[in-house]
């Protein structure tokens, strides 16, 4: 396809904003609208210094069909990727509510837009932006989830992410939708909010506050640089125009990079040095999966795609970006910038 015109969902989130940017590199890419509602988690300022015009920021929730359609149809979109979501585990077991309004109501809106659209003789690609943790939870000899693998969420966050993955399979065969299923295991680098392992001890070993390690921390995640992430999606993306990869399938993204939660922090309290920062182990989540792990063969096969970004050097630059943007970490986590969305906005 030429010049494709893209709608990206929750772009001014953590992987959302790395999309964007990446997209931005491509001459192929004519427009890229970014819809975000700014929920604590997305910063205006994670796409804040973009001025190619190609770019477009509208402001509101996926849950708003009538936004959705004339975004569509005004700007003749042919691609979304969906990434718009509520995405800590932690505050789906405080309160799921948000968690099955937006990952699953907010997918069915988007999913009922393209059926409409489609009538209306436009062919809208979806690339749906899912996450390994609808597979559950594997022991320690287990072999790594495979796209085969059985759907077995264990949290109320995974929980409203396989739902969705199920609606968008049901509108692949029921109303013929373009529509594939990315699964990707835990991202970090720059612009995660600080609620999520990483950006969390970094910030509070710049505070030189104590690192709390739910349970025993022993527990297994497979992680990934988000650049090498949003580099897979892309490729599902142009694959699925090309005809490589067909409507209904799934894809897996991992890093083959399997770490304890102890490693993580002990691994960012070495490369961080200078901290007054201990490790304290604190109660566990509840239900907490003991291990993740996952398969990308089918992505190393089709698409010729491979995490790229070493281990030590994704940390070290996801440290150093940290360390040197404290006034975003501050903005973010004080919600300040929402006297800008109200300025703006409301
Ligand atoms: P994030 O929380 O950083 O960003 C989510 C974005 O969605 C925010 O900008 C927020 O404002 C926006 N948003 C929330 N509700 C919205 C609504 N109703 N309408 C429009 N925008 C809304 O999340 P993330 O880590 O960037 O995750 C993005 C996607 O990738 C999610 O679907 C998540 O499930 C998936 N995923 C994340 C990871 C990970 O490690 N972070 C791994 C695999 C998959
Ligand atoms: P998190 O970054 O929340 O991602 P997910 O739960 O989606 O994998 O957590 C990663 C791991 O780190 C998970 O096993 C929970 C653990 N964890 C802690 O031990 N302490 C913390 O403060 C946080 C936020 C997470």
């Amino acid at each position: 396809m030429n010049k494709i015109k893209v709608l990206v969902t929750g772009g001014c989130g953590f992987i959302g904003s790395h999309v964007i940017h990446k997209l931005l590199d491509y001459d192929s890419y004519k427009k890229i609208v970014n819809l975000d509602l700014l929920t604590y988690s997305g910063h205006p300022e994670n796409c804040g210094d973009i001025t190619d015009k190609r770019y477009k920021f509208v402001y509101g929730s996926i849950n708003n069909k009538g936004l959705l359609t004339k975004i569509i149809e005004e700007e003749d979109i042919d691609v979304i990727f969906h990434l718009a979501a509520e995405s800590h585990v932690d505050r789906s077991i405080d309160s799921i509510e948000p968690f099955i309004s937006t990952n699953i109501d907010g997918t069915r809106c988007i999913l009922e837009v393209i059926v409409e659209m489609n009538n209306n003789h436009k062919n809208i690609k979806l690339i749906h932006i899912s996450t390994d943790e609808v597979y559950g939870s594997l022991n320690k000899d287990d072999k790594p989830f495979n796209e085969n693998s059985q759907i077995s969420p264990r949290n109320p966050y995974a929980a409203t992410k396989a739902a969705s993955d199920h609606l968008v399979l049901s509108f692949v065969n029921t109303f013929n939708i373009d529509a594939v299923i990315t699964r990707c295991s835990n991202n970090y680098g720059p612009r995660q909010f600080p609620e999520k392992l990483i950006p969390l001890m970094i910030m509070k070993m710049m505070n030189d506050e104590n690192l709390p390690i739910y349970g025993d921390g022993k527990q297994i995640r497979d992680w990934i640089h988000v650049e090498d992430h949003v580099d897979g999606i892309i490729a599902v993306g142009e694959a699925l125009d090309k005809g490589i990869v067909s409507p209904g399938e799934v894809i897996n993204f991992g890093g083959d990079n399997e770490k304890t939660n102890l490693e993580i922090v002990d691994k960012i309290l070495q490369l961080f040095g200078n901290t007054e920062s201990k490790i304290e182990h604190i109660k566990d989540r509840l239900g907490h999966d003991r291990r993740y792990a996952i398969d990308s063969n089918k992505a190393k096969n089709i698409l010729r795609w491979y995490p790229k970004i070493k281990w030590e050097d994704g940390l070290r630059n996801t440290l150093k970006w940290y360390i040197d943007n404290t006034d975003w970490a501050k903005s973010i986590t004080s919600g300040e910038y929402r006297n800008w969305i109200n300025k703006h906005y409301n």
